[in-house]
């Protein structure tokens, strides 16, 4: 053996000398390190280690169809054989684009007129910010312009986006948000509703809220309104009964557009194709990412409504050209997986399907977890949920959040194999499994839950911060 052999880093170190995390504790990665992921198979993945996990995430909410899809890989590689890149500026264009923007709007809720392309949630959150803006200048409207999202939405991290996002993670030491964005009352029924207050009555009041900021900064500055139809980071939170109707009627009254952000709920997630259907959402801008290539590449969309484009198209010309635009703007390798995600959702009718083992998976998840001294609350739609811990059921005291219970939860979950994500700034742990997801996975989905809350329980009775009493 060779003694001045140099030994290679292994992958662990050559990450933390080299990479920055996204939404990762700087101070911890450098401790702890990284887990490699090395592939992926149906609602599995498995690390560098040979450690297999149930990701009931679906990444970050993302893999719709699941893993490792040969239909997937062979719409990429057919469409990089053929045109692997070309830009869509000055009127250049590309089949795959063409026919997803005809499908999209098809599919689509309210009467959706155009897709813009993007590659992320947040940049497509961040045209959405500038065409309100423009509509409102080619209006002839140039004051109308504040956007109000809410408090614990979740629209991206760009500058506009990060902006509307309503979790200060995302704003702290970033100089954000911008001074157009104003943030309204999260709709959380469970910790903010006043003790006797019915869902409707409730909604009422978050409508009353609306409309008081709406004429307290001028129903002539009010230009938009971003809602997240199931709120997911924020904490999976659905909206109390008659929220929706009771919002878009505050909108009507002063002209102001409302913009339904479906980068999680959309294509199937809630058991509908889009979260805005049974909500009775009328969306005159939505936007779209995640589930419309299931990950496999990156690729977003905003869509326009009728109304929007119709502005667009009569006052446009006054500008000049649409100076807005990405060089990757409808990727034909990306608008190729869109399109075979859409035949994959449509053919194995994964709507329905996200509907019938979303019934079983919210039944199973009430029957099992709903006694635990620790929940608070399961709450969800179709293939989406999410479990509240709490410190005093009784009292639905929460968990400071400084103890880092869910987090500490989220790692009981890894050493059982299984991936449920802790959301951030709150104790909620969610689920988000790919809507492939069989009932038997469900099983195994709550079983190993099961094992790591119990864990948790002793854990924290042994740490002395918590007793079977509550504290
Ligand atoms: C509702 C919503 N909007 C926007 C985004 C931002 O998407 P991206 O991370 O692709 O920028 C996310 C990401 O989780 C999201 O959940």
């Amino acid at each position: 053996m060779n003694s001045t052999a140099v030994t290679k880093p292994s992958l662990e170190e050559l990450d933390k000398q080299n990479f920055l995390h996204p939404f990762t504790s700087i101070a911890t990665h450098l401790e702890t390190g990284p887990r490699v992921i090395v592939e992926g198979e149906g609602v599995y993945i498995t690390d560098n280690h040979g450690n297999k996990y149930l990701d009931a995430m679906a990444g970050l909410w993302c893999v719709n169809i699941g893993w490792g899809r040969e239909e997937m890989v062979e719409a990429i590689a057919n469409q990089s054989r053929t045109l692997s890149y070309f830009h869509t500026f000055a009127s250049m264009s590309n089949e795959p684009a063409i026919r997803l923007a005809e499908r999209l709007l098809k599919l689509s809720p309210g009467n959706m007129s155009k897709v813009f392309f993007g590659n992320s949630g947040s940049d497509a959150n961040d045209t959405n910010v500038k065409l309100i803006w423009y509509y409102n200048n080619l209006r002839g409207n140039p004051k109308k312009k504040k956007i109000i999202s809410r408090w614990g939405s979740y629209h991206g991290v760009t500058v506009a986006a990060a902006s509307l996002t309503g979790l200060t993670n995302t704003h702290k030491a970033f100089d954000v948000p911008l001074p157009q964005i104003l943030h309204t009352e999260n709709p959380h029924y469970y910790f903010n509703a006043p003790e006797g207050m019915s869902e409707r009555e409730w909604s009422q009041h978050l409508a009353g809220k609306l409309e008081a900021l709406i004429l307290a900064e001028g129903p002539d500055t009010v230009a938009a309104f971003i809602a997240e139809p199931i709120m997911g980071a924020g904490g999976v939170i659905v909206p109390p009964e008659g929220y929706f109707e009771a919002v878009q009627a505050v909108l009507q009254k002063y002209d102001v557009l409302m913009v339904a952000d479906e980068v999680i709920c959309g294509f199937g997630r809630c058991g509908r194709w889009f979260g805005s259907e049974p909500f009775g959402i009328e969306p005159d801008i939505v936007t779209i990412a995640k589930g419309l290539t299931s990950g496999y590449v990156p690729l977003s969309g905003s869509m326009i409504s009728e109304k929007i484009w119709q502005v667009l198209k009569e006052e446009s010309p006054q500008i000049g050209v649409f100076g807005h635009g990405f060089t990757y703007s409808a990727h034909p390798l990306a608008a190729a997986a869109g399109n075979a995600n859409l035949d994959i959702i449509e053919r194995e009718n994964l709507v329905g399907r996200a509907a019938k083992t979303g019934d079983y998976f919210q039944q199973k998840l009430r029957d099992t977890f709903a006694e635990h001294p620790l929940v608070g609350e399961i709450r969800g739609m179709g293939l989406i949920a999410a479990i509240e811990l709490v410190q005093n059921k009784a009292t639905k005291k929460p968990f400071p959040l400084e103890l880092k219970v869910a987090p500490g939860m989220a790692q009981l979950c890894i050493q059982e194999g299984l991936i449920s994500r802790s959301l951030p700034q709150s104790n909620a742990m969610a689920f988000s499994p790919p809507l492939v997801i069989t009932e038997t996975e469900c099983d195994e989905v709550i079983a190993k839950f099961s094992r790591a809350l119990n864990q948790l329980t002793d854990n924290l009775v042994k740490e002395g911060v918590w007793k079977s009493s509550g504290k």
